[in-house]
C-alpha cells in the first residue's frame, strides 16, 4: 500500500512507519511526507523528492492551503495518509477529499483529552491510565472511529514530560500494528464505521 504522511515535528512515528516497512514487517511504501513547517525535522527522514512542505501564512486562504496540500497529497496516489504530529486542524474540504482514508495518531485514549496538552490533561484528570489512540480523521476533531487504542499508567510523581515519554513508547508499535491491518486489506471504512472483513465493528 502507499501511504502518505503528514507531520509537523520530529516524525519519530513516521520513522516508526519508515523501520517497519524497511525490516519487512509492513508491506507498504511511503510516498510523500507533507509538512506545515518547511523545517520539520520529519521531512529529513526521507529522501527530498519526497518531501513537500509549505507554509499555511504563505496563501490567500486556509481552503487554498488546503486546496495545494490536498493536490500535493492527491499527486502521489496514496492508498492511506497518516497525520503523525501534523499539529493543524484539518479543514472538511480535504477530510471529505480523502474520506476514510485518512487516520490519525493522538496520544490520548479518546474520546478523552481532545485537542491539545493531552499528557497534562491526563494527569490533571488524575487518570490511573493514559495512552494512544489511531483513529479515522473526520471533519470533527479527535472524533473519527477509533481503530485501535494502547494503554500505560499513569504513575504518582509523573510530570507531562515524562508521561508523553511513556506514551510515545507505545505509540510507535500502535500505529505499526494499524497500519499493518489497513494494508492486509481487511479493515475499510464505510459511512464512517469500521468494517472488519466486510463487518461492521
Ligand atoms: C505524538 O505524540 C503524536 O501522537 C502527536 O504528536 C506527537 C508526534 O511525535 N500527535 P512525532 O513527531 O511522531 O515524533
Amino acid at each position: 500500500a502507499r501511504i502518505a504522511v503528514l507531520a509537523s515535528g520530529r516524525g519519530s512515528n513516521l520513522q516508526a512507519v519508515l523501520d517497519a516497512i524497511a525490516a519487512g514487517r509492513l508491506d507498504a511504501q511511503v510516498v510523500g511526507v507533507f509538512s506545515d513547517k518547511p523545517d520539520a525535522a520529519a521531512l529529513q527522514r526521507v529522501a527530498a523528492p519526497l518531501r513537500w512542505s509549505a507554509r499555511p501564512r504563505d496563501f490567500a486562504s486556509r481552503s487554498d492551503y488546503e486546496q495545494a496540500l490536498g493536490d500535493a497529497i492527491a499527486a502521489t496516489a496514496p492508498d492511506w495518509i497518516l497525520c503523525a504530529g501534523y499539529m493543524r486542524i484539518l479543514g472538511a474540504g480535504i477530510v471529505q477529499r480523502f474520506a476514510g482514508r485518512m487516520i490519525n495518531i493522538h496520544p490520548s485514549l479518546l474520546p478523552r483529552h481532545k485537542g491539545l496538552h493531552t499528557h497534562q490533561q491526563a494527569i490533571d484528570a488524575g487518570d490511573a491510565e493514559h495512552g494512544a489512540s489511531v483513529h479515522l480523521v473526520t471533519a470533527e476533531l479527535d472524533a473519527g472511529a477509533v481503530i485501535a487504542q494502547s494503554r500505560v499508567p499513569v504513575l504518582p510523581g509523573d510530570d507531562a514530560a515524562v508521561l508523553a515519554e511513556r506514551v510515545l513508547a507505545i505509540e510507535h508499535p500502535l500505529l505499526v500494528a494499524c497500519l499493518q491491518l489497513l494494508c492486509s486489506g481487511r479493515l475499510a471504512e464505510q459511512d464512517g464505521k469500521l468494517q472488519l472483513d466486510g463487518h461492521t465493528l
